[in-house]
């Protein structure tokens, strides 16, 4: 692929405090109706967009990312005017969730308006589609259109979360990149729910807890790919099929709870204890503070991170993973409580794992 320049600019997260910098999202949103691709910030994780309605310009997305073209892109919207000119139905369910949740981190699967080409969808007769909680991501669909875009990283990697971590995945494939700082208020992607079938069902859990859906619209189905814990060989959201969230060369161990905590804290201190002997650097990551003698003993072994709740952790992960993204690392992880937030981050933790999976015995 030809590399070419990728220009940065930088924008405050609050509009207040934009006075000129209105003119860069407009200078951005013109190269998206030109034809460009960029990334921008949203509330869960940067993505790369492109006009939901230019084909060619889709199709470079899925090329610079390594894209599965069976895998559909969510498409943003900056109101739900916008979202009901993109489906045939924006049934009663997708309007009570879009009043509470938009704008948010839920993505709504609807049947999809001929209008969108079958690139953006991969083909599929529904759309994913969802309005973000981030005022510069809003003003640029404003300016230029629904926005078609996945998470910013080269595809199988965490997604992007800094501007760091976008410039090493894409940096000289795209041409722009907005720089809204650091991501992110969430750090996760977005809950997919899909909106087709009888009872909701969703697809993935993200920023939104389950729970929270629940308490609004009643009882909703969960995918098998996530009360299985692992993807079909055909689930609704395709993107469950492929590898994802895990760093290139580090190892991901994920730590399961099973009653204990201190037991689950103990097996990754022993672990840790190997790999290092094995002359292996050691991260350990923890989704709650830990006793100081632990983390003192834990410290002759490798770097400790620990989070303050599940909510913490799902800010920091991707990036943390890409911190220590070294050949010859193992990042241990300790997954959160399941439940809330937790069982998005913990869905992360097991799918960045594969099969490194170590749960306590029962006791
Ligand atoms: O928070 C997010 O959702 C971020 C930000 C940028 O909005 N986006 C994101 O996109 O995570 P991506 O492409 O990394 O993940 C989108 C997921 C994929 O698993 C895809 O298969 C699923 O959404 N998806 C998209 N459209 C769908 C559809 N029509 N039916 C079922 N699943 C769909
Ligand atoms: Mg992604």
């Amino acid at each position: 692929m030809q590399r070419i320049k990728t220009q940065v600019v930088r924008i405050d997260k609050d509009p207040s405090r934009w006075n000129g910098q209105i003119h860069e999202i407009e200078w951005a949103a013109k190269l998206l109706t030109e034809g460009r691709i960029g990334a921008f910030p949203t509330e869960t994780v940067y993505g790369i967009g492109a006009l939901a309605m230019d084909e060619m310009a889709v199709e470079r997305i899925f090329e610079v990312k390594g894209r599965d073209k069976r895998n559909p892109l969510i498409v943003h919207v900056a109101s739900i005017r916008q979202a009901i000119e993109l489906t045939t139905e924006f049934n009663d369910t997708a309007m009570t969730l879009a009043n509470e949740f938009w704008p948010g981190p839920l993505t709504m699967v609807l049947p999809k308006n001929p209008c969108i080409p079958g690139v953006t969808t991969a083909g599929l007769d529904t759309v994913g589609i969802r309005k973000p909680d981030n005022a510069i991501a809003l003003e640029l669909i404003r300016l230029a259109g629904p926005i078609a875009a996945p998470s910013a990283n080269a595809s199988s990697l965490p997604s992007g979360t800094t501007v760091r971590d976008i410039r090493k995945d894409l940096g000289g494939k795209i041409d722009f990149i907005i720089d809204g700082g650091s991501c992110v208020g969430i750090g996760l992607e977005s809950t997919i729910i899909d909106l087709t079938s009888k009872v909701p069902t969703i697809l993935r859990e993200g920023g939104l807890p389950t729970k929270e859906i629940q308490a609004l619209i009643g009882d909703v189905n969960l995918d098998p790919s996530i009360t299985e814990g692992k993807a079909g060989d055909r689930p609704k959201a395709p993107g469950m099929m492929f590898k994802h969230y895990s760093p290139k060369y580090a190892k991901v161990i994920a730590f399961m709870h099973n009653g204990s905590r201190l037991q689950t804290l103990h097996m990754m201190d022993q672990r840790g204890e190997e790999i290092k002997n094995d002359g292996k650097k050691v991260v350990f990551i923890f989704s709650g503070q830990i006793p100081s003698r632990m983390r003192d003993r834990m410290k002759r072994f490798g770097e400790v991170c620990a989070f303050s709740d599940a909510w913490q952790l799902g800010k920091h992960l991707f990036k943390k993973y890409r911190d220590f993204d070294r050949t010859g690392t193992f990042i241990l992880v300790e997954e959160a409580e399941d439940f809330g937030i937790g069982r998005a981050v913990n869905n992360r933790i097991r799918i960045s794992a594969g099969g490194n999976i170590v749960e306590p015995p029962k006791y």
